[in-house]
């Protein structure tokens, strides 16, 4: 359904979106869409929980939704496939995860084509069970000066594709989780648009673990690459 090259520049880029919670990433692109900030459509919204608020707040906006839960599949393969099946009905031409927690098999005509954002700099405090809180909590606990954020293409392994966008946080005197997970989160509020700007841009090159910027697709990129 969706093997077709894409065609860039992509105007407006459809974003299939994979979420399992609060849908705050969703409501931060939606508020871009609407505010002219970022040129994309939310096509569909995906969630591995029924409750998720995320999916209410796509039904306010329109979208259609589905759900799909883990445990009613024997294996990760037929769970993803169900996935993507149900996403790519909509011929999103970038899936992204915003706040998904489950392990997917990529299928090799998505690879590099799904995105994620992680709270913080991989490959420190990524991986399996740091999600949401966790990720601060155990940030803070070691004494680090440094966090931020890591929109990632994503493979098999959780936290693990190629790095597109990192942010720098500064942990700061006295915070608790939620003072940084909010600095942190301010932060992704800027990089993940940008990231998928630059995707439907044609901008992103994979080459191995490397993903290349090309600025000459993107030329406004410079200027908002020297603040990230
Ligand atoms: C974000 O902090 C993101 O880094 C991580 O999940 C969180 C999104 O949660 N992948 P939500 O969008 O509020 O559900």
């Amino acid at each position: 359904m969706m093997s077709q090259e894409l065609q860039f520049p992509l105007s407006p880029i459809r974003l299939g979106v994979l979420l399992s919670g609060r849908g705050s990433t969703l409501e931060n692109l939606l508020a871009r869409i609407r505010a002219g900030q970022l040129d994309a459509q939310v096509v569909h919204v995906h969630s591995s929980r029924p409750d998720a608020r995320g999916l209410q707040i796509a039904a306010q906006a329109g979208v259609p939704t589905s759900v799909c839960l883990r445990r009613e599949f024997a294996s990760v393969e037929q769970f993803s496939q169900q996935v993507f099946s149900l996403v790519e009905q909509h011929q999103p031409h970038l899936i992204v995860m915003a706040g998904y927690v489950k392990l997917l098999r990529i299928p090799p005509r998505w690879e590099n084509r799904v995105m994620n954002i992680h709270p913080s700099l991989i490959p420190a405090f990524c991986g399996k069970g740091y999600y949401g809180h966790r990720v601060h909590e155990a940030v803070l606990r070691y004494g680090c000066k440094l966090t931020g954020c890591t929109v990632h293409f994503v493979d098999n392994q959780y936290d693990h594709g190629p790095i597109v966008l990192q942010r720098a946080v500064p942990v700061l005197e006295g915070d608790t989780v939620e003072t940084l997970a909010a600095r942190v989160q301010a932060a992704e509020r800027e990089l993940y648009p940008l990231a998928i700007a630059l995707f439907a841009a044609g901008a992103l090159e994979v080459q191995g673990r490397w993903v290349h910027i090309r600025q000459d697709r993107a030329p406004w990129v410079a200027q908002l690459l020297d603040s990230v």
